[in-house]
């Protein structure tokens, strides 16, 4: 059974049809790519994933449960967390805070007990911190810990959002563009922290990623939409050579060219 199965799924803003017929399957522990040309309805398609959108048709079924309209935070509860593309931190909050506040979102304790300061949220919120720092240490950014979000390095905060994500203990994990901004060094050491990760886990991941080597590099099937449609899916081989997708992306470098 696949964890996550999109069925003929879309949504029209207006009269514009940003995602439709969109189909995917994705099994535990697969490495998949989401690729397209700018404005194709990738992030569009997370936010379908994600209940920031409701699909205007299709289904969504995750790890069995349909979660067409269900409401972000619910999404998370099921096992689905995301990063942005346009970095969401929290950038007045130390390191440690954005990732204890990831972790508070899920947290059993109520908000009662932190007001009345129950023993049990003390040793609720120890236990959350050693996990936090547990999480930054992973992605190297411990000793930011004290540091307010906003003063990272930029390809620093992309990676703290990842730690985020992580913190809500997803089984599956949305990146959009998590190496967008980062220079190649950068983007090489995220590559094995995302194959780090996946593995230490039990993961399974969905990426949309413009840096096309990086894509091909590490994911195991690929899926690519234009213009809201998915217009191929497969191995990495069989997209760099597929007519479609070529087309697609001259189309973008011809349209860049001239901008
Ligand atoms: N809330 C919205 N209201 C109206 N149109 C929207 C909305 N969200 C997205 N769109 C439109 O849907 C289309 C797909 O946008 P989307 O952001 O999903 O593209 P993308 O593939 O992520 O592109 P990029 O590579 O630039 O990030 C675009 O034409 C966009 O303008
Ligand atoms: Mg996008």
């Amino acid at each position: 059974m696949a964890l996550l199965e999109v069925k003929n799924a879309g949504i029209t803003f207006g009269g514009l049809k940003a995602v439709s017929g969109f189909n995917m399957e994705i099994r535990e522990g697969e490495l998949v790519g989401l690729i397209g040309p700018n404005g194709a309805g990738k992030t569009t398609s997370f936010n379908l994933l994600t209940g920031v959108y409701t699909p205007s048709e299709g289904d969504i079924i995750f790890n069995g449960k349909r979660l067409n309209g269900l409401a972000p935070y619910q999404v998370t509860r099921s096992g689905i967390s995301r990063t942005f593309q346009n970095i969401r931190l929290f950038g007045e909050l130390t390191v440690l805070d954005n990732v204890k506040v990831a972790y508070h979102s899920l947290a059993k304790n109520s908000i009662l007990s932190s007001i009345l300061r129950l023993p049990r949220h003390f040793s609720e919120e120890k236990i959350m911190e050693e996990k936090s720092l547990e999480f930054l240490e992973i992605f190297g950014l411990d000793q930011y810990k004290d540091e307010l979000a906003k003063n990272l390095p930029y390809g620093q905060q992309r990676r703290l959002e990842i730690a985020r994500a992580l913190a809500a203990g997803p089984k599956l994990l949305l990146l959009d563009e998590p190496a967008a901004g980062m220079n190649p060094q950068e983007t090489h050491d995220l590559m094995e922290l995302i194959a780090f990760i996946r593995k230490q886990f039990g993961l399974t991941i969905l990426l949309i990623e413009h840096d096309m080597q990086l894509v091909m590099g590490i994911c195991e099937r690929i899926y690519v939409l234009d213009h809201g449609q998915l217009i191929a899916e497969g191995t990495p081989e069989a997209i760099r050579s597929n007519p479609k997708v070529i087309e697609a992306y001259l189309g973008e470098e011809v349209a860049s060219d001239h901008a």
